[in-house]
């Protein structure tokens, strides 16, 4: 049994970029509103002092709007900092002295996952890890037997219901609101199978390059940055039977059997792509055959979803920055209005994550006058501008208050890593495209049997 409430927050990586884009934002809107009142201690080997931290923490929470200057000033007086070499015990000897009374700790790892296991084991030995939580960020391992592995070593310090994997997605309003609504409505669920259904797409598209991360992504690659993770999130969303019960893991259950119940990528049907210039980007080894574009097809193998295609496509340097889900109905059986043309254009539900937020259905209805010809209109169902709670934040405080549903569970990663297991060790260089295209004219063929990509415009 997980305590209630974490009574102190500490979190690996405090002078790391994570920790400024991420963290402190979320921990001042937190203590802004009241929901954290407890020691929060930062641990980094940097030679700092506390005060460098506190003017760290501002200048980060500066950075992302205008300060709660009261708030900030309650954020200052609960940080405190360890500084000091993750293989050293001294230094988790300092910590659990900086934890105080505290009891059930939540540590945040916002460090390389190279990292996880010599500060998990210093957390143990310390006796900092009795009773405590841990939050992981991704990448949670780069294929199925680093997964494994990370998981063999976090279970030999926590237990699987003290891990919290943070998938960022999750955390997502937008994503969030996908779950809502299948299951709080009745009129979708009828269609939302395969009589219904012909094919389901989903674009993540950014505008800009890998923004000064040249050397973490040259690593990664698109496919493990935001597929395997944030994209088979979606889907799981998109696609699971209705949790069965209110708890935790009967939610986590469903997403995870969207997994198991996938088709391991067929490498045929999977186009990667890199725009023209990535190899002159800081950090990326010359001839790099890492991929900034990927687009897949691929198949869910159960009875509601069978010969369904789901393609997925993600990009650096395409023409906008959205990311959309189109789901695709079946065209009705005969054509009563005409023939040819848009008159052919099928139903569709469309959901944008980002920037904004729509959820829209569409469909035709006849234009005005004395023909009987139809156009293309869209009922917006909702349609909210950018998240109003970031979802670090959330994710935060979930953590802290001991809830673990929007976070992945071990079996779960388990099975995402094992769908895109074909492809991951592909040496195949990837099609180059222009930045500011749709990606490599390659892309298209993998869906060239559904009528072709749909592309979101911003
Ligand atoms: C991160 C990836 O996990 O997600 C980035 O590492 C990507 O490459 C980002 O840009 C996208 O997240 P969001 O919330 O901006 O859609």
């Amino acid at each position: 049994m997980q305590p209630a409430e974490s009574d102190a927050l500490v979190f690996f990586g405090a002078t790391g970029d994570l920790a400024y884009q991420q963290v402190f934002p979320a921990l001042l809107s937190l203590i802004a509103r009241g929901q954290f009142n407890h020691p929060i201690v930062g641990v980094a080997k940097s030679g700092w002092g506390l005060e460098q931290l506190i003017a760290r923490a501002h200048e980060s929470v500066t950075q992302h709007g205008p300060v709660d200057e009261a708030a900030f000033a309650r954020l200052a007086g609960l940080l405190r900092y360890v500084d000091g070499d993750y293989a050293d015990a001294n230094t988790f000897a300092q910590l659990r002295q900086a934890l105080g009374p505290a009891q059930h700790p939540l540590h945040y790892l916002a460090i390389p996952p190279s990292l996880f296991a010599v500060v998990a084991q210093g957390l143990a030995q310390s006796g900092c890890a009795d009773k405590a939580r841990i939050v992981v960020e991704k990448p949670f391992g780069r294929d199925l037997a680093s997964a494994r592995a990370l998981n063999e070593t976090l279970h030999q310090f926590f237990p699987e219901a003290a891990i919290y994997r943070i998938d960022h997605y999750l955390g997502k309003e937008p994503v969030q609101n996908l779950l809502y609504f299948r299951f709080a409505n009745t009129f979708l669920e009828p269609i939302w199978n395969r009589q219904y259904v012909s094919n389901v797409q989903i674009t993540m598209a950014e505008s800009f390059d890998v923004r000064g991360r040249g050397k973490f992504y040259d690593e990664v690659g698109a496919l493990r940055d935001v597929v395997q993770n944030h994209l088979l999130q979606v889907i799981a969303l998109l696609a699971m039977e209705a949790p069965t019960r209110r708890d935790v893991d009967s939610t986590r259950d469903q997403r995870a059997m969207v997994f198991k119940s996938m088709r391991p990528l067929d490498p045929h049907t999977v186009v990667r792509g890199q725009y023209r210039g990535y190899q002159a980007e800081a950090g990326v080894a010359p001839g790099s055959t890492v991929e900034t574009f990927v687009a897949v097809r691929l198949f869910i193998d159960n009875w509601r979803w069978a010969d369904v295609p789901f393609y997925v496509r993600a990009g650096k340097c395409l023409p906008v920055t959205t990311t959309e889900v189109l789901v695709e109905l079946k065209r009705p059986p005969r054509t009563v209005f005409g023939s040819g043309g848009p008159e052919h254009q099928p139903n569709h539900l469309r959901f944008r994550l980002s920037p904004e937020v729509i959820i829209a259905l569409g469909a035709r209805a006849k234009t005005p006058g004395e023909a009987l010809v139809g156009e293309q209109l869209e009922l917006m169902v909702r349609h909210q501008p950018a998240e109003e709670m970031p979802p670090y934040e959330r994710l935060l405080a979930d953590a802290l208050s001991g809830d673990p549903l929007l976070f992945t569970r071990q079996d779960a990663v388990e099975a995402a890593w094992q769908v895109v297991e074909p492809v991951l060790s592909s040496r195949e260089p990837p099609h180059s495209y222009e930045p500011g295209t749709w990606g490599p004219a390659e892309a298209d063929d993998i869906i060239a049997k559904s009528g072709g990509w749909d592309n979101p415009v911003a």
